[in-house]
């Protein structure tokens, strides 16, 4: 099964930021599991273009940390729509971040934003994570079961990664139990196959992932791959999670 090291950068880099992504790309190049793998970045959208066309045939594939709820133009100040994140060459995008849905993004939005980015053939990265009120009250899988379903369409068969972004092991150091991790994951799994009749369901795992830690993730069979956010931004820790994860 194919793997996934996405890296989502958040509200970092500029330009001369590419120099990080040099190294991971020639590290990849020179890898000889880069077959089994593959590695996805989101800039911030002024980065997008840049690295599009830097890596265009390289190792490396570009999208967007979020595409808003309408298809090409309109008159919204500061929005990003998945026509023009498409126009400038980046075939992913992630949707759903607890960022996103802690300034307001509701399940109503979201279906709007994958239904308009799955339109203009992005491929969707859907976020999604209990928090740790929730967590500690045993709601984890009712939430998750929530965050599908209202969002998920049979058509997006081909077009989906799932994401589960613990929000209390995001940048805190924090992680699940290895039994907790894969038991979420399952659940993922048969909530996913069901609703959209898909055979493999692709789950990443995203929360406080590093060098250290994805020796403990990679035990878990079930899990597709890793959304990485501060660690992406060190080319050194970026390889090194690539280097542990097949060691
Ligand atoms: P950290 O890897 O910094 O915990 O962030 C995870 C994340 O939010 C990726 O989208």
């Amino acid at each position: 099964m194919m793997k996934y090291f996405i890296g989502n950068w958040k509200m970092f880099g500029t330009p001369k930021s590419l120099s990080i992504l040099n190294k991971v790309n020639y590290f990849i190049s020179r890898d000889k599991n880069k077959k089994k793998y593959k590695v996805i970045i989101t800039p911030p959208f002024t980065l997008i273009q840049t690295f599009v066309d830097h890596f265009k045939n390289k190792k490396i594939s570009i999208g967007a940390q979020n595409s808003y709820q309408k298809e090409k133009f309109s008159s919204d100040t500061g929005a990003i729509s998945p026509f023009m994140i498409r126009s400038v060459g980046a075939k992913y995008t992630l949707i759903g971040h607890s960022d996103n849905r802690k300034e307001g993004d509701t399940d109503k939005i979201l279906k709007d934003k994958v239904k308009f980015a799955s339109k203009n053939n992005l491929k969707i990265i859907f976020c999604i994570g209990e928090n740790k009120f929730q967590k500690n009250k045993k709601k984890t899988f009712s939430v998750l079961k929530k965050q599908l379903m209202n969002v998920l369409e049979k058509k997006l068969i081909d077009n989906i990664i799932i994401a589960y972004e613990p929000i209390w092991s995001i940048g805190t150091g924090k992680i699940p139990s290895k039994n907790e991790l894969t038991k979420s994951t399952i659940f993922i799994k048969s909530i996913v196959k069901k609703m959209l009749k898909k055979k493999t369901p692709i789950v990443l795992y995203g929360g406080s992932v590093d060098e250290n830690s994805v020796n403990l993730f990679k035990q878990i069979k079930e899990i597709d791959g890793f959304l990485i956010g501060g660690a992406s931004k060190s080319s050194k820790k970026f390889i090194d999670i690539i280097k542990n994860y097949y060691t």
